[in-house]
């Protein structure tokens, strides 16, 4: 008898093809997009629902022990970037739960990932339990960091960026061991792990929080004086090379400060700190886990042209699954790095789909997407900074990491025109300290100049507002 080499089909992919599945996801996907589409701009709460939204807010402020950040609650359904709170207010949605919507609100590929991710029977997939969603995932993500010649030929996921930032580290110091000493940036923010919090510089987020890592840190690239901070920070480099000889394990960076307030790296300044590092064989970590896919590539890393510093790399937030990449040689020889689990199946599955979308939205490029709209953005802030004298400060950001100074840079008044943007219905957040500073981080793959112009208009009606509060 001739051996077949046609598999008999999974029953998976049996189920994926039954009529009925096929089916009722054509009709979950109608249905989505037909009421998605009635949210199609800015509108205020409705009076009959403000009694019910304020006993959510109680309730949470209960539970949780403190008040929620801002009164958003989502209805969990939105379209594009507007999203609908369940006060049944509507939203232009700038802030993505801090990028984490790049495709925008209630996307079909979206939806339609998580409708996958369901009929499969795994929930989260961990290192026991992994679909195959998982490897692809590991594949598109090693591609895609080695597209322009980094070494990046591995990868973990995770499921919050402080943990892949913590395998990202401890990677680092199993290479370099018995190095344990890290240096970061002024502003870093690393995520909230005991580790974590002693690489961010915020004292107030490690109060009482014993020191897990010696920390040093070096000044960020100065806009106003790219020169005299680039020797700055090479000098402090050298200063503390040479006063701690062979203790750096990592040199981790965010290649734009991202909690510190939005200012781009360069390619300049990062290889005048990385060429005396790579020397002194200090292992070089990027964290992108907010500036992945916002910049003229994938990654910040390879928009700066710093592929070949690049030894260990993470990611989230966007991607939804996070993840840390690293070189051959940070593979570690023990079992340092294990985790029940690794990412959620519609995690998993939409982090895929939005990695497709950032690809075929045309994001990418010196002239792509991210860019053009980055330039828009400044353009329009420059205008209405015109208009509003003494309220809008730049730089604004790079890509679609968008920002500006509002007032006089206090915590106070950041927060005021913050709350303003929030009831006229542009969700924006704090950024920096000392300015305090407003981001936007819109979605790459669907945000369009019109939508850039409603938020502009919205800007222009909160800081009316300011200004007679101010007055
Ligand atoms: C640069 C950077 N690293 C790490 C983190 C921590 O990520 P997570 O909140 O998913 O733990 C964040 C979150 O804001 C971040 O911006």
């Amino acid at each position: 008898m001739p051996v077949s080499t046609t598999p008999s089909p999974l029953h998976a992919e049996s189920l994926q093809d039954d009529p009925r599945i096929i089916e009722a996801k054509r009709l979950i996907a109608a249905a989505v997009s037909d009421h998605a589409a009635k949210i199609d701009s800015v509108s205020p709460p409705q009076a009959e629902r403000g009694e019910h939204y304020q006993s959510i807010i109680a309730d949470y402020t209960r539970d949780r022990g403190a008040p929620p950040i801002w009164p958003y609650f989502s209805s969990g359904m939105g379209n594009g970037p507007y999203v609908e709170l369940a006060d049944g207010s509507v939203k232009l949605d700038f802030i993505g739960g801090i990028g984490v919507h790049g495709c925008g609100h209630s996307h079909p590929d979206m939806v339609a990932a998580s409708v996958d991710a369901a009929l499969e029977d795994t929930v989260m997939q961990g290192n026991l339990q992994q679909n195959v969603p998982s490897v692809q995932m590991l594949s598109r993500l090693t591609t895609l960091a080695c597209e322009s010649g980094a070494a990046l030929a591995h990868a973990i996921l995770s499921t919050s960026g402080a943990m892949a930032n913590e395998n990202a580290l401890k990677l680092a110091f199993h290479h370099a061991q018995p190095a344990s000493r890290v240096i970061a940036f002024d502003n870093a923010f690393a995520g909230r792990s005991i580790a974590m919090a002693a690489v961010t510089d915020r004292p107030a987020y490690r109060d009482g929080i014993p020191t897990a890592i010696n920390v040093d840190y070096l000044p960020f690239l100065d806009p106003h004086d790219p020169a005299g901070s680039t020797k700055r920070a090479t000098d402090t480099l050298k200063k503390l090379l040479a006063r701690n000889p062979k203790q750096y394990a990592a040199f981790w960076a965010e290649p734009i400060a991202g909690e510190g307030g939005y200012y781009p790296g360069s390619h300049d300044f990062f290889a005048a700190l990385c060429r005396p590092l790579r020397a002194a064989g200090i292992p070089i970590i990027f964290d992108e886990i907010q500036s992945f896919s916002r910049t003229s590539r994938p990654f910040a890393f390879q928009h700066y042209g710093l592929d070949e510093f690049a030894d260990i790399v993470t990611i989230g937030k966007i991607t939804q699954v996070c993840a840390t990449l690293y070189r051959k040689e940070f593979h570690p020889t023990a079992p340092i790095i294990s985790q029940t689990f690794t990412g959620s199946t519609a995690a998993i599955r939409a982090g895929l789909k939005t990695l497709d979308l950032l690809e075929s939205s045309g994001c990418f490029g010196d002239e792509g997407g991210n860019a053009r709209r980055h330039q828009y953005f400044a353009a329009a802030m420059e205008k209405l900074a015109q208009k509003h004298e003494g309220l809008i400060g730049g730089p604004y950001g790079e890509g679609m990491m968008m920002v500006f100074t509002p007032g006089d840079g206090s915590l106070e008044q950041a927060k005021m025109l913050m709350g303003l943007l929030f009831d006229v219905g542009l969700l924006g957040f704090l950024c920096g300290a000392a300015p305090t500073r407003i981001r936007f981080l819109p979605p790459p793959t669907i945000t369009t100049n019109a939508h850039i112009d409603t938020a502009i208009e919205l800007l222009d009606q909160g800081l009316t507002q300011m200004k007679a509060k101010l007055s």
